[in-house]
Formats: structure tokens, sequence, C-alpha cells
């Protein structure tokens, strides 16, 4: 199980603090696992892991199997929900450079519709040049922009490549069962797809071959993910502040109680940058409507101690840290003796990285709840396949908890149109 410390709180709350929100949280965790609040049939998320393994995943397998043996690259389209969950576990477990050390076999992974940035576009192409390629097109509602045009493009080209026949070959759909443009698409076009069940929102779907297809591609056990996820439904039900997600969710909603209306979530784990924007998204959008919520933002430790460091420290008082941290990997860094010690850090040597990044993570914690930002500790222990589904599920549990204690419906996000509305129109849509 995940560990999660509150000892660097007490400055800011007492135990009667915490005390006092327990019947609310323990209706808020009834609320989610009766399906009786706001957005209860976007509750779909809480039967991925118990539906492991369906002729869904073995399809998702084959597939995965077939884009390895015949792609030097897979481009994933997708924006959102449809994209960051796949990439958040892929990078953490495989590392930001896994695509240096890629080739045939074990394509490089290339994400793209996730902007509208003619740069990323343009290299993007410069990647592609020379390479077999498929794309896997993921997006729920199959209208969102920036993904629509990104996969015209790419169909355009595969079609021009390897001719509109084998062009189907190497495209793979991910979209709901029967509604929008890209489903239509797939159909009449005859492209391999795969289902995101209606029931489950974008953010919650990294369990559903939104993520699943292009972690398999990048060779993890999706097996393994979901079993982790499954093990965590069990050991996570827990009615009581033994269990960690109640300790999150009681502590930041006290902390937004308090004034403290930032939380910014730190990884000592330069992988972990893009589970970052994950859980960004994920609590953001759940949470922040109805003028309501908690700004989540995301640092990598130790490096943005040298640029973020100073106001955590000393600035406004209006936030409060969640401080990750990370089993090491089996393999050791040593510090090494020098003769000369010109740089005087023979003190260290024969001391591995990850004990000097230790008392770094204790030195930063301690400096930061000294200086009034209070510190939620939480040990993920290991990366591995199983634990990576471990943590997505404590903070998707989190985050529904999380959510209804503040009086909030966590799966819709009715504030995401109004930019597309703007931006349609002028576009020009015919109809808007
Ligand atoms: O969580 C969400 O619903 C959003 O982030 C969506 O995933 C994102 O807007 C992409 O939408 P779609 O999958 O419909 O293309």
């Amino acid at each position: 199980m995940i560990k999660v410390d509150i000892s660097n709180i007490w400055g800011e709350l007492s135990l009667r603090d915490l005390l006092s929100i327990e019947s609310e949280l323990s209706a808020a965790h009834m609320t989610v696992s009766e399906r009786s609040g706001a957005g209860s049939e976007y509750l779909g998320w809480m039967e991925l892991p118990d539906r492991a393994p369906t002729a869904e995943h073995m399809r998702i397998l084959a597939a995965a199997h077939q884009i390895r043996q015949t792609s030097d690259v897979l481009v994933v389209v997708g924006i959102g929900g449809s994209y960051l969950g796949a990439r958040a576990v892929i990078e953490l477990l495989q590392g930001k450079n896994r695509n240096l050390r890629r080739g045939k076999g074990d394509p490089q992974i290339f994400f793209a519709g996730n902007s509208l940035s003619t740069r990323a576009w343009n290299e993007l192409m410069r990647l592609l040049e020379g390479k077999d390629f498929s794309v896997c097109v993921i997006s729920k509602s199959g209208t969102t922009l920036e993904s629509a045009i990104a996969f015209r493009n790419l169909k355009w080209m595969l079609e021009r490549r390897y001719g509109t026949a084998q062009a189907k070959r190497r495209i793979y759909a991910v979209t709901d069962k029967t509604k929008g443009a890209l489903r239509q698409m797939a159909d009449e076009e005859g492209w391999e797809s795969f289902v995101i069940p209606g029931d489950v929102g974008g953010r919650f779907s990294v369990l559903t071959p939104v993520g699943l297809l292009p972690m398999a591609v990048a060779g993890i056990d999706i097996v393994a993910v979901l079993r982790g996820a499954a093990k965590a439904k069990k050991e996570y039900d827990l009615r009581s502040f033994e269990n960690p997600v109640w300790l999150y969710a009681a502590v930041r909603n006290l902390m937004l109680r308090q004034g403290k209306a930032i939380e910014l979530l730190c990884a000592f784990e330069p992988d972990f940058s893009v589970m970052g924007s994950w859980w960004q998204q994920l609590f953001g959008e759940s949470e922040g409507k109805d003028g309501k919520g908690l700004f989540p933002a995301c640092a990598a430790f130790t490096a943005d101690l040298h640029s973020l460091g100073q106001l955590v420290q000393d600035g406004q008082r209006n936030l409060f840290e969640t401080m990750l941290r990370f089993d090491p990997p089996k393999l050791r860094c040593t510090v090494v003796s020098d003769l000369k010690d010109l740089d005087g850090l023979n003190y260290l040597a024969g001391k591995t990285l990850d004990h000097v990044q230790e008392q770094a993570y204790l030195g930063t914690m301690a400096a930061h709840a000294d200086g009034g930002c209070p510190v939620i500790a939480i040990d993920c222990g290991p990366v591995t396949d199983e634990s990576v589904g471990e943590l997505i599920w404590f903070f998707e549990l989190s985050c529904a908890v999380s959510a209804y204690l503040l009086g909030v419906n966590p799966f819709d996000q009715p504030g995401v149109e109004a930019y597309k509305k703007n931006m349609l129109q002028l576009l020009g849509k015919p109809g808007m």
C-alpha cells in the first residue's frame, strides 16, 4: 500500500481538525461506492480493474504485436484524457528518453494532436522521415479539433506512402462505441477499433484501451498494471484513516478550508513529470468548478528547488505540498573518490546517489514545513508495472472522494466548452 505521512502538517492543522472531517469523508466515500452522487453515471472506471482480462484485452495485445512487428514508430493522436495517461505511464516506467533507445520490434512512440503548434507538427514530420509508422487515434467525442486535424493529415500521409488498402491496416481508432465522427469513419473504413466505455470520462480512461493500447505497444505488461489497480481497489476500500485515500483527501480539503488554495505536487523523480500533468488534469478538471477547487501545480525536485524553492519557502503562504518519493532502482550510482578532492566532495565518496537524494527529500520537507508550507508525504514504493496501476487507482479514488467532499460533481467539465465554442466560431465552422 502507498504510505501517506502527514507528520509535517501539524503546524497548520490539529488532530481535532482531522477528526472533525471524518463523517464527511465517510459520506463522500460512500457516495462513490454506492454511486449515489452527482455524475454517478460516469463511475464506469471503478469496474475497469475487475474486467481484465477480456477478449478486448486480447485484441489490444494482438494489435500491439502487429504494430511492433510492422512499425518503427507509433504516433498516438489525442489530447487531454485521450493521451496524458498513456504518456505518463510510459515515461514513468521507461524514461523520458525511451525513444532514443528504440527501433524495429520495439517502436518509438510519439504523441501528436495535443496542440495546434506548427513547430510540433514540423518536428513530427522530421521524426517520421524514412520510418515505417502506424497511427493510433484516440478521441471519445471523435470531434476534438486538435486531434482531428493531426489525424486527417497523418492519414493522408499513410495513404500516400502505403496506398489506401495498406494504410487501413496501419490505423487504430479508440473511440465511443456508437457516437461521433471517428466511430463513423472507423466503421466505414474498416480500421481496427477499440471502445471507450460510455460510462468512463476522458481523465479517468487510462485503464481502458485509451491507455492500454499505447502501453502495450511500449512493451508494458498491461495485465500487471490492471492487477495493481485491482489490488488497490480492494485495499483502498477501507473506511478509516488507515486508508491513504482518506488521509490525502481529508488533508487537501482541510488545507483549502484554511486558505491554502494551491497544491504543489512535487516528485523527486524527473520521469514523473507527465504523470504530474495527468494528475493535474484529473484534479483540476474534476474539482475546479462552481467557484471551488484547489489549483493543482506540479514541480520536479530537486531541479525546481533551484527555481521555485524560494517561493515555496518564503513567498505568499497560500500553498501546501504533496511530496512523492519512489524507491530507487536496483542499479545504483555511487559517488566516486577523488585523489585531489578539489571540489571537497570526498565526504560523500562511497555514498549512493539515492542516499544523497533521500537527505535532500528529508531536508526539503523539514525546511518547507518550518517555513509555513505544510507537506503531505507520499511514499509510492518501487516503480513497477503493478505499482503504477496502484498509483493510478490511488489518485482516481482520492480525486472522486475529495471532489464529493468539496461538494462538486467530479465527472463533468462544463467549463472546457467555452474556448472551443469561441474558436470554432472564429474559424467559421458551419452551424456555429
Ligand atoms: O477529460 C476529458 O474529458 C478531456 O480531457 C478529454 O479527454 C479531452 O478534451 C479530449 O476529448 P476527446 O477524447 O473527446 O477527443
